[in-house]
């Protein structure tokens, strides 16, 4: 094994470890977080199927940032559709052999690479050019951008820039990536493009559950939005009362009670 293969191998497990800890324990903690109020946002479903209802209408076509704002929308959701597809592409690396509706994708769709790229680039000039997306933007959200940009661009080049030395070897790749999956690392596509390609993934993955990344977990663990809106009709306890109550009725009891009695002199 090379030594740039050990690297890159390395660098592949620390990544992979630290985003699946770091969003376990993120969701966790959301999970774990009592919601003392009812605060479903309204107009909001008023039984249980009707959050789930909510909830696909959320994923699927983000409507309430339709709802607020168009522009931004459509940046938002351009930019999602593309991943989805460019993902699914991505499965060809992972598993062996090659499925015939992931050939049959990746052969037709030549598109959704650039689609994300042109949404992301997009939503960077929104950040930029209005006032008040400028006013609300941190340098992390740039950062991001940039991080995602960087790998969508190295994407597309890897993929059409078809110039003989530069493109990588796609058999190359699936060998060492499915190697990773399967802990019988292959040797690393030496491919400069490849390696800096890989990197940036690496690195968005480690980034990914300190960012606004979360949302994709995150977004089920909203009250405002996983709440049925029923106050009248089912009394909602705050989780913490319920604690202080529990506490209260069993052994704090007692010493309450002997305080209470008058002392003897
Ligand atoms: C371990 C993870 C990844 C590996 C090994 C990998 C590798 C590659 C390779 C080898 C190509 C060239 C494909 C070809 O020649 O047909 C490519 C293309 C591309 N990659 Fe990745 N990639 C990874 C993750 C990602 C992620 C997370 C994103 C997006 C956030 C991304 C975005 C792209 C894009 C946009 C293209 C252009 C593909 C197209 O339009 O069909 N990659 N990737």
């Amino acid at each position: 094994m090379s030594g740039l293969t050990l690297i890159f191998g390395l660098f592949f497990y620390v990544s992979i470890a630290i985003f699946l800890v770091g969003f376990m324990a993120k969701v966790w903690k959301y999970g774990s977080t009592p919601a003392p109020l009812k605060i479903p946002q309204t107009p909001a479903p008023v039984s249980a199927p009707g959050v789930g209802v909510r909830y696909l209408q959320e994923v699927f076509v983000f409507k309430s940032l339709f709802r607020g704002n168009k522009v931004l929308w459509l940046g938002g959701y351009l930019f999602h559709l593309g991943l989805l597809f460019v993902l699914l592409k991505h499965l060809r690396f992972f598993i062996a052999p090659t499925s015939s509706i992931l050939s049959t994708l990746v052969k037709f769709d030549v598109y959704s690479g650039f689609i994300l790229v042109a949404a992301l680039i997009f939503l960077l000039i929104l950040r930029l050019a209005i006032d008040r997306h400028f006013y609300i933007s941190l340098a992390s959200d740039y950062a991001l951008l940039l991080l995602l940009i960087g790998i969508g661009g190295t994407g597309l080049l890897s993929r059409f820039w078809e110039n003989g030395h530069v493109r990588p070897s796609v058999p190359e790749v699936k060998n060492f990536v499915a190697g990773l999956v399967t802990f019988h690392p292959a040797s690393v596509p030496e491919h400069k493009l490849f390696l800096i390609h890989f990197s940036l993934v690496m690195l968005l993955l480690i980034y990914f559950p300190f960012s606004k990344l979360m949302h994709a977990g995150g977004v089920f663990y909203s009250p405002t939005r996983n709440q049925i809106d029923n106050p009248r009709e089912k009394r909602w306890v705050n989780p913490w009362a319920k604690q202080v109550t529990a506490a209260a009725a069993a052994p704090a009891a007692a010493p309450v009670a002997a305080a209470e009695e008058p002392s003897e002199g």
